[in-house]
């Protein structure tokens, strides 16, 4: 049984430090590792990632990380990236990381996502140059997704996404921002591989389960959703735990 515990949307800065670590001491005692699933901090500066590395280093636990579209807003990305990674926080994009817990081998891939919408109500890569290259991303962060779910030689598989895969857990967003919040096609990469469970955040007000069309278990872990500093998500070898304590 391996137990993952994940949260997303933290937005840390200097006025927020400190609000998740009591919890946080406690992780290892009911956590095998911790997923953060972007939106660390709140405008993307270096500063800020300092905080998170503050907030989130040295846990006892490996921690893994997406970034999400505020750790972008400041275009202070390599700083960032410098200052999780000295923390000792993995961060992936596009590719992951295999962590052997008790002999069972959970491999995390990973990618921030990005938006274009839901299966019939989708932009398309037609039109202006913008329009093509906004659609383009997301298929190219998809497909990395996918080919970094099906290289992964691991007995647990778990995407980690900032951008939602499908349009069941934004349920409780206005519909008019779905093609922001997310893409079908993060949906179709992680059913692309026999992935056990799908992690994701920066939809603050949707809802915490969902599914993809291929039946893979989504979970929403938007601190702002699930109103605690962690859910834990307990999985077994080759699946999910029916009976999880999480409550998955
Ligand atoms: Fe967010
Ligand atoms: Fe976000």
């Amino acid at each position: 049984m391996i137990r993952i515990a994940a949260v997303g949307d933290v937005h840390i800065d200097r006025d927020v430090l400190g609000r998740f670590r009591p919890a946080l001491e406690e992780l290892p005692d009911r956590a095998d590792v911790l997923l953060l699933a972007g939106d660390l901090t709140r405008h993307g500066t270096e500063a800020e990632a300092k905080c998170v590395a503050t907030e989130f280093g040295g846990l006892g636990v490996p921690v893994i990380a997406v970034l999400g579209n505020h750790d972008h807003h400041c275009d202070e990305v390599p700083g960032v990236l410098a200052a999780l990674t000295d923390a000792g926080i993995t961060v992936l994009e596009g590719d992951s990381i295999v962590v052997d817990v008790d002999g069972t081998r959970l491999g995390v891939a990973g990618v921030k996502g990005f938006g274009g919408g839901f299966a019939g109500r989708c932009a398309s890569e037609f039109g202006e140059p913008e329009m093509k290259a906004f659609v383009r991303t997301t298929g190219t962060v998809a497909e990395r997704l996918g080919a970094a779910l099906r290289d992964l030689d691991c007995d647990v598989r778990v995407a980690l996404t900032h951008y939602a895969p499908v349009p069941d857990t934004l349920a409780g967003e206005p519909l008019e921002i779905y093609p922001f919040l997310g893409s079908y096609l993060l949906g179709q990469a992680i059913d692309s591989a026999p992935t056990d469970l799908a992690v994701h955040g920066h939809a603050h007000h949707g809802s915490e389960r969902g599914r993809t069309p291929g039946g893979v278990r989504v979970r929403n872990v938007a601190h702002p959703v699930i109103k605690q500093a962690y859910s834990v998500f307990n999985l077994a070898r080759e699946h999910v735990s029916p009976s999880a304590a999480s409550g998955i």
